[in-house]
């Protein structure tokens, strides 16, 4: 797909260096996410943004280079497995409405049977991942998952942080009372601790913003990688993904993302955001520093910038 006009015209570097250098005196606000512990280590003075265009061009700025944990922001890509498994038979397990509730929350689930409200909440992860998990050892399923994030990012580096897995692994309890509540209410076919330890390794998937913003690529360009030409997805599939990104992506501060930045988006609590641009770009932001609803302080704000600056919001 080509670019418009306008964006042909537009200086992306120019405008992706501006915002970089508008957060280098604000680095380090926001408070670091230190409920896995091996995240509480991170230097929050860190700050990267990329955006890979549909003509395939990537633009980037400060610490885009630079590895971090994508944690929730991995759920995108194993709900995109999971449909490709499964179909739309997934949305019999997990809803499609915003919660309005943390990410991490399970008050919900008491009076609605042990069906998460999202694939993206903690809750609603832990069915997706039990789904692709179907009967294979934690094992395939990481290897599987790994495989389907380097296809689409065209990348071989890509890793696993296996001391970020190790250290959510010790201290996931909340996620271990998500995963047996659900079980209890017969919606997850496998054992808690077989679950989440595919769930915790997708979590401490490890990379840059440059790398991000190519992963997610397919979903600014009807369901197709431009970089490699693969299908990746349908293009309703894309939309539909990206509507569930608009509406859940940022937890209960979703509505406010909408508000602010008008892109579909998934935060994580490594600090790093994607946002898709449809027919026009795929974007990643980092910096560790987090908001009160978890998501990244500086990056949700960087983001509005660029959807002003560039005139990508969806609205
Ligand atoms: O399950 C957890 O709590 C983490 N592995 C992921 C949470 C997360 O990234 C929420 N995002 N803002």
């Amino acid at each position: 797909m080509a670019l418009g006009k306008d964006e042909g015209q537009m200086d992306l570097q120019a405008i992706v260096d501006d915002i970089a250098s508008m957060m280098a005196p604000r680095l380090g606000e926001g408070r670091v996410a230190d409920y896995i512990p091996e995240l509480a280590n991170i230097d929050p003075r860190q700050f990267g943004l990329a955006v890979t265009t549909v003509d395939g061009q990537t633009f980037h700025s400060g610490d885009a280079t630079t590895a971090f944990s994508v944690q929730s922001i991995s759920k995108v890509f194993m709900l995109t497995l999971a449909l490709g498994k499964a179909g739309e038979s997934i949305w019999k397990r997990v809803g499609r409405e915003p919660s309005g509730s943390a990410f991490n929350s399970i008050v919900q689930l008491e009076h609605e049977h042990g069906i998460p409200r999202n694939p993206f909440i903690n809750a609603g992860a832990i069915v997706i991942t039990d789904m692709v998990l179907a009967g294979h050892k934690p094992r395939e399923a990481i290897g599987e998952f790994l495989r389907f994030i380097r296809f689409l990012a065209d990348d071989e580096s890509i890793t696993i942080d296996e001391k970020v897995a190790r250290s959510e692994q010790a201290t996931g309890f909340r996620n271990f009372a998500l995963a047996n509540f659900m079980r209890s209410f017969g919606n997850l076919e496998h054992p808690a601790d077989l679950v989440l330890g595919t769930y915790f390794h997708q979590c401490a998937l490890a990379m840059s913003c440059v790398q991000l913003s190519r992963a997610g690529l397919f979903l600014a360009n009807r369901g197709t990688n431009p970089l490699t030409g693969f299908s990746v997805v349908s293009p309703k599939r894309a939309r539909r993904i990206n509507a569930l990104m608009l509406t859940c992506g940022h937890y209960d501060g979703s509505g406010d993302f909408a508000y602010h930045v008008g892109l579909p988006g998934k935060s994580g609590v490594g600090g790093g955001i994607l946002a898709i641009a449809p027919g026009k770009a795929s974007i990643a932001v980092w910096s560790p520093g987090l908001n009160k609803v978890g998501n990244s302080a500086l990056g949700s704000e960087a983001l509005e910038m660029l959807a002003i600056r560039t005139g990508w919001s969806v609205f």
